[in-house]
């Protein structure tokens, strides 16, 4: 194996959940340079529509599907419409995901859910639907947003549930690693810092107080998580499973 075939997803069939936009899109754009087919799966179809087609304009296989991650019966057919479409999976990001800010004593029932359903179950859903398919034939990478937020409570801005679900999210990577281990599919998760997408700059007024916090004093692009996912999605990190990868300018150091 030479080192670029090390990160070849070549003939490698993937779902993105949270395809449509931000990190979910840059890892869709970043599989397919890889060799991968790439299904979009979001709630925005407009938007999933758009990226799908952006990745057959460069002549990959893409689709976009419409799916709400919180419900179990969209979950499994969206599953179904990718093995339809593709014939299998090797690779689920499972990357959807949503942040409210919100104080905890004033935080609603329905926002808390709202979250950890999205969020948490959402994952697990997806998860548990993409296991299936990749216990069956004995291999397979599942890969989970998660977030520095699962490690560290971030500050100004109250978003409780959210580090919840993030916490939430890195013990599942681990605890599915561990039990699918001995039928070939990995398990792991990314953690990244703060990133410019449409969920951190619609929440412009906190960006000077993450810069400041952060060691490289800036946030970081979406394009920068994509080197982790492909390591992560390819066969030749086979070893790897059950792990987080924090990637974050080095905020969760200091
Ligand atoms: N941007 C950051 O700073 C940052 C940092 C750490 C982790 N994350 C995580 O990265 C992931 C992607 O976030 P992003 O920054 O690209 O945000 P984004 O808002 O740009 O994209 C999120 C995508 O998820 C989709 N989505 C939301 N609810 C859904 C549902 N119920 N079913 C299916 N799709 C749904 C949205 O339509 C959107 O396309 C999230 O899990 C987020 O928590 C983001």
């Amino acid at each position: 194996m030479n080192t670029i075939n090390l990160f070849s997803l070549v003939g490698k069939k993937a779902f993105i959940t949270g395809g449509a936009q931000g990190i979910g899109k840059s890892a869709a754009l970043a599989f397919a340079d890889a060799g991968a087919d790439v299904a979009i799966v979001d709630v925005d179809m407009g938007k999933a529509e758009g990226t799908a087609a952006e990745l057959r304009a460069k002549g990959v296989r893409s689709m976009a599907v419409r799916c709400d991650v919180t419900d179990p019966a969209d979950v499994d057919s969206m599953v179904g419409r990718v093995v339809e479409e593709f014939g299998t999976i090797d690779i689920a990001f499972n990357n959807a995901g949503i942040c409210v800010n919100e104080s905890a004593e004033t935080m609603s029932f329905e926002s808390w859910k709202r979250v950890l359903d999205i969020n948490l179950t959402g994952i697990f859903l997806t998860a548990r639907a993409a296991g299936r398919v990749m216990i069956a034939k004995g291999s397979g990478s599942i890969i989970n947003t998660a977030s520095m937020s699962g490690h560290i409570v971030n500050q100004p801005q109250p978003q409780c549930a959210y580090n919840a679900s993030k916490a939430g999210v890195i013990l599942l990577t681990k605890s599915l690693a561990v039990e699918w281990a001995h039928f070939g599919v990995r398990v792991n998760s990314i953690s990244p810092g703060y990133i410019g997408t449409a969920m951190t700059l619609k929440a412009s007024q906190w960006i000077p107080s993450w810069e400041a916090a952060t060691p490289q004093r800036r946030m970081g692009k979406p394009e920068e998580l994509v080197s982790a996912l492909i390591y992560l999605a390819a066969d030749s990190s086979g070893f790897t499973t059950g792990t987080d990868l924090v990637i974050d300018g080095g905020f969760t150091c200091v």
